[in-house]
């Protein structure tokens, strides 16, 4: 009998964090925040689109205090490769100047999408910014960034899953999986 999981991509090499792990992280997350910001009477959830629309939703009903959510919608990515040059397609709606601002993105690798991003929200005068992300592939790091509520550190592997995409691939996967790039590249050409 064959018992090799079956994936719905046969890029997929291993799940790194099934979905019960990751909404047990979400949830400690979720904790630490409503814990952190119960004074806070203007807390602003910013995701980055796409990849941070799961973890986000599922965050903010974890977070047992007012917020308003809202998002940019910022690329870099071309398949597995970062071009480095961090584009903005969409800017947040909300007046973020006297906020107390959660920046969300799914993953962290060179850390340029944050460092930009970040420098770019400090300008808009928020009463306080942070970061969150629910990966961090740290050996990574190209720039100096802080990440003060994070889910999971990796190697530097390419996921998806969870809202994670390869070519826009994988978002509705529930787990989190890593891409065997030789057998994604094998098939495209
Ligand atoms: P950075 O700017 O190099 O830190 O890249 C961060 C952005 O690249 C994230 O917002 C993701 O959209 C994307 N990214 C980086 N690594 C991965 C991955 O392994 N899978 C899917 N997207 C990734
Ligand atoms: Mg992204």
């Amino acid at each position: 009998m064959d018992t090799a999981p079956s994936y719905p991509y046969d890029f997929i090499d291993e799940v790194l964090f099934t979905q019960e792990q990751i909404e047990q992280r979400v949830s400690d997350i979720g904790a630490q925040i409503t814990n952190d910001y119960r004074d806070s009477e203007k807390l602003l959830l910013l995701g980055l689109l796409r990849g941070s629309v799961m973890f986000v939703t599922d965050l903010m009903r974890k977070v047992h205090h007012p917020l308003t959510m809202d998002f940019m919608s910022v690329s870099s990515y071309a398949g597995n490769v970062s071009t480095g040059f961090i584009r903005i397609d969409s800017d947040h709606k909300t007046n973020i100047n006297g906020w107390d601002v959660i920046l969300i993105d799914d993953i962290v690798d060179s850390g340029y999408t944050i460092y930009t991003i970040h420098k770019l929200l400090v300008d808009r005068k928020p009463k306080s910014l942070k970061v969150c992300a629910l990966l961090d592939k740290v050996d990574q790091h190209k720039v100096d960034i802080n990440i003060d509520y994070l889910g999971f550190e990796i190697p530097d592997d390419f996921v998806v899953g969870y809202g994670l995409d390869i070519d826009e691939k994988g978002r509705n996967l529930p787990y989190i999986a890593s891409v065997n790039l030789e057998k994604y590249y094998a098939k495209k050409v």
